[in-house]
């Protein structure tokens, strides 16, 4: 899917379902920032009496500048976090003052407004001014995160920025505010935030990738990854004349049943391993350490070190038998009969190399 394709389906759902709400019949930056504002902390419905209220009593920025301390606690009360109000009374003075009373039509100016981030700035830009600016709130990095199937922890700035960047590469120069309007709205009413998503009326169904793997319920992630334990390894090249040693994994746990170059937990010394090697009734010939790799599972890293051993063929080794799960392979056999997860690719790819 390209991000693009859904602005499309997008428009046209909203066109037909978005609600009518006060701030959206006549979006002027005044009412579109007070809007935003309240609704920061507080849902659609709830806000709405206090909307009514606040632009009956300060119709406009200057009266906002102008209005005493007591009146605009006041006229917040009820809806808490009596900072943002007093944030937006700083900014309409510095407006006031800097704007001649009007918000400025641009991004840059109004982002550096005290109260308003990202979020309030780009939603301004875009629905009062018409600007090409994103709005990426919380419903909106819910939906992404659903119609990308990214696993991204949406809390992070990091991953808040680059949607934010993905978003305003598609933003429609027509349309901008209503794009985004359209985004937050999908999220308010479709791909709800608590329950299961609606995906039965979603325009974007056929493009959601949560919704195809059937992860949208797990979606977006809040909480980092947890941390990946680490584990040293110590992984075996042992080679006798045209064979190498593969060994059989567990049927269970990591890479169940797959092939193996034979390892050891822990990063051994040369008389380690040729110790180990001994046990396994195996008759080391020479030795030489191999450089270290690095494999990445999902919840475990792997930090290995490598050794090449070259090893007496076993039938020049009477009475011994090697150990059991131990498989003298030919290069070509390896190749074609025996999967050996990537995770031992350098020592594999070194093994291929000297067969
Ligand atoms: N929540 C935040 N901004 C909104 C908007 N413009 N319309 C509806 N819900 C919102």
């Amino acid at each position: 899917m390209e991000l693009n394709e859904i602005v499309e389906p997008l428009l046209v759902w909203y066109d037909a379902h978005a609600r009518i709400l006060p701030w959206r019949s006549v979006p002027t930056p005044y009412r579109v920032w007070v809007s935003e504002i309240m609704l920061q902390q507080t849902r659609v419905e709830a806000v709405k009496p206090f909307f009514r209220r606040f632009l009956e009593e300060l119709p406009t920025i200057t009266a906002l500048a102008e209005a005493a301390e007591d009146q605009i606690l006041k006229l917040w009360e009820g809806l808490g976090y009596y900072n943002r109000v007093r944030n937006m009374q700083k900014a309409a003075r510095l407006i006031a003052a800097e704007y001649g009373g009007e918000m400025p039509g641009d991004f840059e100016k109004i982002r550096g407004l005290p109260g308003i981030g990202s979020y309030t700035a780009g939603a301004i830009a875009s629905i009062a001014f018409g600007i090409c600016k994103p709005a990426v709130d919380g419903n909106v990095l819910r939906v992404l995160s659903r119609l990308m199937a990214s696993q991204e922890d949406i809390l992070k700035q990091s991953v808040k920025r680059r949607m934010e960047e993905q978003v305003e590469g598609i933003i429609p120069e027509t349309r901008p505010g209503d794009f985004n309007q359209s985004l937050i709205e999908l999220g308010a009413l479709v791909c709800v935030p608590k329950g299961p998503p609606k995906c039965g009326e979603c325009p974007l169904k056929h493009l959601c990738k949560a919704r195809q793997q059937g992860i949208q319920e797990t979606l977006p992630r809040k909480t980092p990854p947890k941390k990946r334990r680490k584990e040293a390894r110590t992984v075996l090249v042992l080679v006798s004349d045209n064979k190498a040693v593969l060994r059989k994994r567990p049927e269970k746990g990591l890479l169940a049943g797959l092939y193996e170059l034979p390892n050891l937990e822990g990063t051994l010394s040369r008389e380690q391993v040729l110790d180990n090697v001994q046990a396994w009734q195996l008759s080391p010939i020479r030795i030489r350490p191999l450089p270290e790799a690095k494999h990445i599972f999902s919840h475990i890293e792997w930090h290995m070190l490598g050794y090449l051993v070259q090893i007496e063929e076993p039938e020049m080794n009477p009475g011994k038998e090697p150990e059991e799960g131990f498989l003298f392979v030919e290069k070509e056999d390896m190749d074609r009969k025996y999967s050996i997860p990537s995770a031992f690719g350098a020592y594999v790819k070194y093994l291929r190399e000297i067969l």
